[in-house]
């Protein structure tokens, strides 16, 4: 018989299809919470989860005893609780390295786009708003030659620092848990505290990852800490962020600007405040979404899940301790 999966993200048919030759799939294209009746029902007998962004937590697993592996969709994985699923024995999985250029590429494009006012004057054209010469009302601040901090240089931060250094000239702080000799010869990086990088840093990019330590990370002092004429750029999860500070920071001119990505609530509600600020650029969590590069999010995902429904490693595992008490 073949293992039931539950797959609860859209994913290309060529990638359904393939798990569909070894499995029994129900389908589900977009789920967010536990509230489908449904979907509780599948758990009961689902060997394999695949998808995104739902919350892999012990109210979810209650309802999947029969549960080998989770398979992730994105490479941050902040949705499971690693606690619950490791204690369960079950093997989780992500999908590192593929999204790294794809992803670096957009938050340089955040970059760019909150120095130079990009989206606003991409707005200000087409509203016909553009009658003369436009005059320092609408300037915005270079990026070459300028000091980039990027506080969590992995992979991806490791990306943009290439970007940075290599393509822009800029010179790159870094704050990270351990050092990055790979961005220290190739891109020149300097590893300080995070004070340091907060002070001397143009752009404050954060690409860390959300755990207990990292939440609201960027406070009050931090932004406080920033030259006014600095631009936040965060990459990495809303909640390392807290929003109610930012704006206050964007409010009072304590900082320059800031491009976002990912917020606290996702999506984002229309109302909220930072929206209507024109100091602001955001994006609706869109760093990896490229067409080539989720369907090879997709593929890895459905790899790891396959192998790790026949006991054997994923490619892409997390919990190697799992792994290794089979
Ligand atoms: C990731 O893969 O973590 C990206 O943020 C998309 O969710």
């Amino acid at each position: 018989m073949k293992p039931k999966v539950v797959i609860y993200k859209k994913i290309p048919e060529s990638v359904l299809l393939y798990i569909k030759k070894t499995c029994d799939v129900s389908y589900y294209e977009n789920l967010s919470d536990h509230s489908n009746p449904e979907f509780l029902t599948d758990l009961k007998d689902a060997k394999g989860l695949l998808g995104t962004t739902l919350k892999i937590n012990k109210e979810l697993l209650e309802h999947a005893p029969l549960l080998k592996v989770v398979s992730n969709i994105s490479v941050g994985y902040n949705n499971f609780d690693m606690e619950e699923i490791s204690k369960r024995g079950i093997l989780a999985t992500n999908t590192p390295d593929v999204l790294t250029d794809t992803t670096a590429d957009l938050i340089f494009g955040l970059i760019l786009t909150t120095a130079r006012r990009i989206s606003e004057m991409d707005t200000y054209v087409k509203k016909g708003r553009w009658n003369k010469l436009i005059g320092e009302d609408y300037f915005g601040v270079d990026v070459h030659r300028k000091v980039l901090g990027i506080i969590g240089m992995g992979r991806i931060g490791t990306a943009i620092a290439k970007r940075a250094n290599l393509g822009f000239d800029m010179d790159i702080l870094y704050h990270n848990r351990s050092r990055n000799e790979t961005a220290e010869e190739l891109y020149q990086a300097k590893m300080c505290t995070l004070e340091e990088l907060l002070s001397k840093a143009d752009f404050v990019c954060l690409m860390i990852p959300l755990t207990s330590e990292t939440k609201h990370l960027m406070n009050k002092k931090e932004f406080d800490m920033m030259k006014p004429s600095s631009i936040l750029i965060n990459g990495s999860r809303g909640e390392t962020v807290n929003e109610a500070a930012l704006y206050d920071a964007l409010k009072q001119n304590k900082i320059l600007g800031a491009g976002l990505d990912v917020y606290e609530k996702e999506p984002i509600n229309p109302d909220d405040p930072l929206l209507n600020l024109k100091n602001v650029v955001t994006l609706p969590h869109m760093g990896s979404a490229t067409i080539e590069t989720r369907t090879k999010m997709a593929w890895l995902a459905a790899e790891n899940l396959l192998k790790g429904l026949v006991n054997e490693k994923p490619p892409s595992l997390i919990n190697e301790e799992v792994f290794k008490s089979f």
